[in-house]
């Protein structure tokens, strides 16, 4: 893979709480690629949500390298990370995290107007993404006035945003009935194969029908790695 998008070398991340220490990840290599749907599945406690946070620069690692679109996170102090996660890294959550005082078009504007952009551009920005997850005419619901399948939607956009092109989700399924999920990880698929990096962790075996690769965590080693060529099967022939 050349220029993968996230780069995670021989990365350890422990815990200690009280007089316990934990090893919530062991040695972790692995690279994703843009436009590659991931999936990371294993059991609660194995570490998908730390991978996730290490990537995300919101945990540093006790060793090891992450490298996330050019940027070495270890080497950059809490401002400068949260600053590439602003501009490079779009985080989903089981629960959607919305503001419920603005509305979906407020809330996938709030981190451009962050970036500096003018209400202007972030409202335009806001309303083609929230066009493009399914949302059209929907733009001045708050969060209250949407399904769980929709709220969600809106987190993808607000995620994905002003050109950020990693995407990751920790159980963006786990709140929502089988139908949605599908709907869902239908539409990170779609996200994936226009180029976006897409990582998600789970526990729900139904994501394996949509990923290209999906990884094991057992006791904060990563393993497996297997190639499910969904992109091939769903778009036809994928180099
Ligand atoms: N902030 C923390 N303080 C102490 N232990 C933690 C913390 N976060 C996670 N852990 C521990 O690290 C391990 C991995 O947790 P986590 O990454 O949340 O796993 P998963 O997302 O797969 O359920 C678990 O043993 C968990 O208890
Ligand atoms: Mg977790």
């Amino acid at each position: 893979m050349s220029d993968p998008a996230i780069h995670v070398q021989d990365v350890s991340l422990r815990f200690s709480s009280g007089s316990e220490a934990v090893t919530a990840l062991d040695g972790v290599s692995v690279a994703f690629g843009h436009g590659e749907f991931v999936a990371v599945m294993g059991a609660s406690g194995s570490g998908k949500t730390s991978m996730l946070h290490v990537i995300a620069g919101l945990e540093v690692p006790d060793s090891g390298v992450v490298r996330v679109a050019d940027a070495d996170l270890a080497g950059l102090g809490a401002n400068a990370r949260a600053d590439v996660r602003l501009h490079e890294i779009g985080l989903v959550f089981q629960d959607d995290n919305l503001l419920p005082m603005l509305t979906a078009q407020e809330n996938v504007a709030l981190p451009l107007r962050a970036r500096g952009w003018t209400a202007a551009q972030a409202a335009e920005e806001a309303d083609a993404w929230l066009g493009r997850v399914g949302l059209a005419g929907m733009e001045g619901r708050r969060p209250v006035e949407l399904s769980g399948g929709q709220r969600q939607r809106v987190g993808i956009a607000r995620a994905v945003a002003g050109g950020r092109r990693i995407l990751l989700a920790d159980e963006p399924t786990g709140a929502l009935d089988s139908v949605t999920t599908r709907e869902i990880l239908s539409l990170l698929r779609a996200l994936a194969d226009d180029g976006v990096c897409v990582v998600v962790v789970t526990h729900d075996d139904v994501v394996r029908d949509y990923a290209d690769h999906v990884w094991t965590m057992s006791d904060g080693r990563l393993s497996g790695g297997t190639d499910t060529s969904a992109s091939a099967l769903t778009t036809g022939s994928h180099a």
